[in-house]
């Protein structure tokens, strides 16, 4: 295997296991956590599952930049003739990891928090919040693998 394939291989995995974790938890497991479980069991559940999921999203959040700047030197010889698609890639995985910082950094812990007090109304809310930011990180997501697969000629 060529250093230039196992930069891709890890480069994609890493995109995989990053944003269809996030398609997993969004469009499976939280619909059918609203069905299956009730109130505070649902709250345990989300701080158990992002504590998990969070280690793989700060692999993907290494991975995805030093075996993109890999590629990029490697496919591209550089930054500055690398094309457009690739540049907005770049700038779409500041967005996506600022996102995500947001939600380990603060949300997070503000979960643990009101789930440790059974505070269920506050938990509730932060759940909501942390929802509507992976939703976003979401559809950012899904959108920089469109575009790295389409390679539009902009
Ligand atoms: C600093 C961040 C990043 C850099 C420098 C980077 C760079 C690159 C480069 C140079 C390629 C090869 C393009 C080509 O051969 O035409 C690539 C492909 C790819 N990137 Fe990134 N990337 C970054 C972040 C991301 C993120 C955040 C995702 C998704 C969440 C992502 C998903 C992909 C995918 C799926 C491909 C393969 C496209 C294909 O061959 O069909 N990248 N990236």
């Amino acid at each position: 295997m060529s250093v230039f394939s196992l930069a891709y291989t890890l480069h994609v995995m890493a995109a995989l296991v990053w944003v269809g974790g996030m398609f997993f938890a969004w469009m499976i497991l939280r619909p059918a956590a609203v069905t299956a479980l009730e109130g505070p069991a649902r709250l345990r559940l989300w701080v158990n599952v992002f504590q998990r999921f969070f280690v793989w999203v700060w692999v993907a959040v290494l991975v995805l930049p030093i075996s993109g700047v890999g590629l990029l030197h490697l496919g591209f010889s550089g930054f500055e003739s690398a094309p457009r698609y690739v540049q907005v890639m770049m700038g779409l995985y500041v967005v996506m990891t600022a996102l995500f910082i947001r939600i380990q950094a603060l949300k997070l812990p503000e979960l643990r928090t009101t789930v440790a007090a059974e505070d269920w109304t506050a938990g509730a809310a932060v759940l909501g919040q942390i929802r509507r930011l992976v939703g976003v990180n979401l559809v950012v997501g899904l959108a920089v693998v469109a575009l790295a697969s389409a390679r539009p000629g902009f």
